[in-house]
């Protein structure tokens, strides 16, 4: 393993003020937003917006990497150039989604677990070979009157650890992403515990793998209520509940940590980020940013629709959606 190659890129992707863009939705899941926002659902209509997303003028400005999806490593723009050559071109480390999605698990009802092991490192060869740098893998855990058990987050830290050691093996960084989900009408309170409880064991079982801590970013839920909760939290509860919760779970050596947004309206999500900054600048022992999918790109297909008369300004909207973040990171978000 090179240490400090790893070290190097995890630097780069946390740099400054920029954050990560996820564009790794699975086929599946693309067409489902692509369905709801009237847009077809063909490989086509796909490949059309990833290009809308990679050829957005200025976009290396905000983003430091990209995680794509295995369809989009292997598409190019219209005229014929990769879409890996144009974020390298623009400065953006592209990443990989390797994961294949989370499964029921078997005799943990309602629970699910994180497949894609088999045949992972020599996936990863040709990734490495296709010039990727960093990847991800995503855990979910779901919030019940009965759920997590701690059957079901190690089962899904086990998964994680492996998937982490194999990157560094290969030379990617592992985005290590353990999902507390939003659905639910659970408390700030109760995401505050089991979002502890996960990170705790999912530390331990990194640990346990040998990863290299140095070379990793872990990519966790914010700590806010859940989605039907009667209880709203404020921007500065949600960071305070965050900052305290990954105060007490995620290790110094740690070089970033990159929230995913996990169905939170866009301006909330960036209202987070900024109220961490505002409170908490210089105070942590690592750098914190977004990878978002949604918070950063739902303005833009609501407005492409798939019609090529709407690229530009969905453009600048994605741009406008990436740049607010990089406002938050600064603590500068102004809503
Ligand atoms: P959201 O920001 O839409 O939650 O997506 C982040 C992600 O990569 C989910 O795996």
């Amino acid at each position: 393993m090179d240490k400090q190659a790893l070290s190097n890129i995890a630097q780069k992707m946390m740099a400054g003020d920029k954050g990560l863009l996820a564009m790794d939705e699975s086929i599946a899941t693309c067409n489902k937003r692509f369905a709801e926002a009237g847009i077809p659902q063909t490989e086509e209509y796909r490949r059309k917006y990833r290009e809308l997303i990679v050829t957005t003028p200025k976009l290396g400005e905000c983003i430091s990497g990209a995680i794509l999806f295995d369809e989009t490593v292997k598409q190019a723009t219209a005229d014929g150039t990769p879409f890996i050559d144009l974020l390298v071109n623009a400065g953006i480390i592209p990443g990989i989604k390797l994961d294949e999605g989370a499964k029921d698990m078997p005799a943990f009802p309602g629970e699910k677990i994180t497949e894609g092991l088999d045949g992972l490192r020599e996936r990863l060869k040709n990734y490495a070979a296709a010039g990727l740098k960093f990847a991800k893998w995503r855990a979910v855990i779901l919030i019940t009157a009965n759920t997590p058990t701690d059957g079901n987050i190690y089962a899904n830290a086990h998964a994680l650890a492996r998937y982490a050691a194999l990157c560094q093996e290969a030379g990617l960084v592992p985005i290590v992403e353990p999902e507390v989900l939003m659905d639910g009408d659970h408390t700030i309170e109760r995401c505050f515990e089991v979002t502890q409880r996960v990170l705790h064991i999912v530390f331990e079982v990194l640990i346990q793998q040998r990863v290299y801590l140095e070379g990793m970013i872990l990519k966790p839920n914010m700590v806010v209520p859940g989605l039907g909760s009667s209880a709203q939290a404020d921007a500065e509860q949600v960071a305070d509940a965050t900052i305290k919760c990954l105060l007490r779970c995620v290790p110094a050596a740690l070089p970033g940590v990159a929230f995913l947004s996990g169905g939170q309206l866009a301006q909330d999500a960036s209202a987070h980020l900024n109220a961490m900054h505002v409170k908490y600048k210089n105070k942590l022992p690592w750098a914190l940013t977004f990878s978002f999918a949604r918070a950063v790109q739902q303005p833009a297909m609501e407005y492409w629709k798939g019609k090529d008369e709407n690229v530009a300004i969905a453009q600048q909207l994605l741009y406008k959606r990436a740049s607010i973040n990089n406002a938050a990171r600064r603590g500068e978000y102004e809503p």
